[in-house]
C-alpha cells in the first residue's frame, strides 16, 4: 500500500531521487566519459553505423521520448524524433536498416507500442526498449534495451518511471555521442550533471508546500495553457498531460513561439498559463512572450532558473536548480507533477485512478 502517503502518486513522486540513483548505478564511466549499457547488444561498430533514431511510445512515454530525441540530437548529433506509437504503426512506416528504433514503456505491455515493435522487427528493423517492467512483452520482443529500475509504479500518472526514462535517454545519448564526436570533456561534464540530479530532484520536491498553494489556484480555472519552446516544449506537453489526466481541467500545451499565431486570442484573466522558461539561449524570447500574456492580464506561473530576469513581471515564480542545459528538462518537469497532483487533491479527485483511464492499455 501507499503507507503514510494519501496516494501512490505521492509516494512515487517522492521516490524519484532514489529511483534516479538506481537507473544510473553502475552505468557511468568517468574514465572514458561515457555510459555502459550492456543490454543494448550492439558493439561500437554497429553503434557508429546508426544514421537516425526514431522513438515510439504512448502518453507520457511519448512526451519523454521527445525530450529523449533532443538529447540524442544534442549529444550525438544524430537526427532523432519521437512519434506516438499508436499513429506510427497505422501509417505503413518506412523501416530503415540504419535507424535505431526505441520503444519506451513503463509497463512494457501497452498494445500500441508492442505492435509497433512487432511491425518494425517484421520488416527487419532494430528496436531497443526503455522499459520498467522486467520480462514484460515489449522487453521480450526487443533486440536489446535499458531497464529503468524505477521499481513498481501503481498510479496511472507516471512520475518516477518517466524520470528514469529521461535518464535512460541521457545514458543512451551519452553512449551514442561518445562513439562519435562528443568529447571526453563533454562526456565527463554530463556524467557530473547526472550525478547531481538525484539531489537536485529532492530540492524541487522540497518545494511541495509552495507548489500546493499555486496548484489550488490553478485548479479554479476551467482552462489553462502550458507553454515552452525547444527543450521546454516536451516539458510543457508532459505538464499539460498530467494536469488534465488527474485534475480533469482543460490543459493545452503550446510552443511559446506559436502563441502569437493563434492562442493569444484566448488569453484572459480566467485562463492561466504555466510557462517553462529555463536559462538558455531562448530566455529573452520566452520572456518577451510572457509580457504578451501579461498585457492580456493572463495569470502566469513561471517555472524557471534563479538567474532568469523576468523584467519586472508580476508572476508566481517556481525556481528549480540548474544542471547542464541538456539535463535541465527533467528538473523543470518535477514541479509540474506537483502542480497536477495538488490541483487534483484540492478538487477531491481519485489521484491514482483517474476516471476513464487505465494504467496500461493492453487491448485494442
Ligand atoms: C496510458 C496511461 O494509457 O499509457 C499513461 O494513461 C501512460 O499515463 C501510457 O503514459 C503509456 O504507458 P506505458 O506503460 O507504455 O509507459
Amino acid at each position: 500500500d501507499a503507507g503514510e502517503h494519501d496516494s501512490f502518486m505521492h509516494k512515487e513522486m517522492l521516490e524519484q531521487p532514489a529511483a534516479a540513483e538506481r537507473v544510473l548505478r553502475g552505468r557511468l564511466d568517468d574514465r572514458f566519459g561515457t555510459a555502459h549499457l550492456g543490454g543494448l547488444n550492439m558493439d561500437a561498430r554497429e553503434t557508429r553505423a546508426i544514421r537516425r533514431v526514431k522513438i515510439l511510445g504512448c502518453g507520457s512515454a511519448y512526451y519523454v521520448g521527445q525530450m529523449g530525441a533532443a538529447l540524442v540530437e544534442e549529444l550525438a548529433r544524430i537526427p532523432a524524433d519521437a512519434e506516438a506509437a499508436s499513429e506510427f504503426r497505422y501509417r505503413n512506416p518506412i523501416i530503415e536498416p540504419d535507424t535505431l528504433y526505441v520503444a519506451v514503456s513503463q509497463s512494457g505491455e501497452t498494445i500500441d507500442t508492442l505492435l509497433a515493435v512487432q511491425e518494425i522487427r517484421r520488416k527487419g528493423g532494430r528496436v531497443i526498449g526503455l522499459v520498467n517492467v522486467v520480462g514484460s512483452a515489449i522487453a521480450r520482443e526487443c533486440d536489446g534495451g535499458i531497464y529503468l529500475h524505477a521499481g513498481p509504479e501503481v498510479a496511472v500518472a507516471s512520475t518516477k518511471a518517466l524520470t528514469n526514462m529521461f535518464l535512460g535517454f541521457a545514458l543512451l545519448a551519452l553512449q551514442l555521442g561518445r562513439v562519435r564526436d562528443l568529447s571526453i570533456a563533454d562526456g565527463r561534464r554530463l556524467i557530473a550533471g547526472l550525478n547531481r540530479l538525484p539531489e537536485q530532484i529532492q530540492q524541487v520536491l522540497d518545494q511541495e508546500d509552495a507548489l500546493a498553494g499555486l496548484a489550488g489556484r490553478l485548479a479554479e480555472a476551467d482552462s489553462l495553457f502550458f507553454v515552452g519552446r525547444v527543450r521546454g516544449y516536451p516539458v510543457a506537453r508532459e505538464g499539460a498531460q498530467k494536469f488534465k489526466e488527474i485534475s480533469y481541467r482543460h490543459a493545452e500545451a503550446y510552443q511559446t513561439s506559436e502563441l502569437k499565431h493563434g492562442p493569444l486570442a484566448l488569453i484572459s484573466p480566467e485562463v492561466p498559463t504555466v510557462a517553462v522558461v529555463p536559462s538558455d539561449e531562448l530566455t529573452d524570447r520566452n520572456v518577451g512572450a510572457l509580457h504578451e500574456i501579461a498585457a492580456r492580464r493572463g495569470p502566469l506561473v513561471v517555472v524557471t532558473h534563479e538567474d532568469v530576469d523576468l523584467g519586472g513581471l508580476d508572476v508566481d515564480r517556481v525556481v528549480v536548480p540548474r544542471n547542464e542545459r541538456e539535463l535541465d528538462p527533467i528538473l523543470l518537469t518535477i514541479p509540474l507533477q506537483l502542480l497536477a497532483y495538488h490541483a487534483a487533491l484540492s478538487l477531491g479527485h481519485d489521484i491514482d485512478k483517474p476516471r476513464n483511464l487505465a494504467k496500461s492499455v493492453t487491448v485494442e
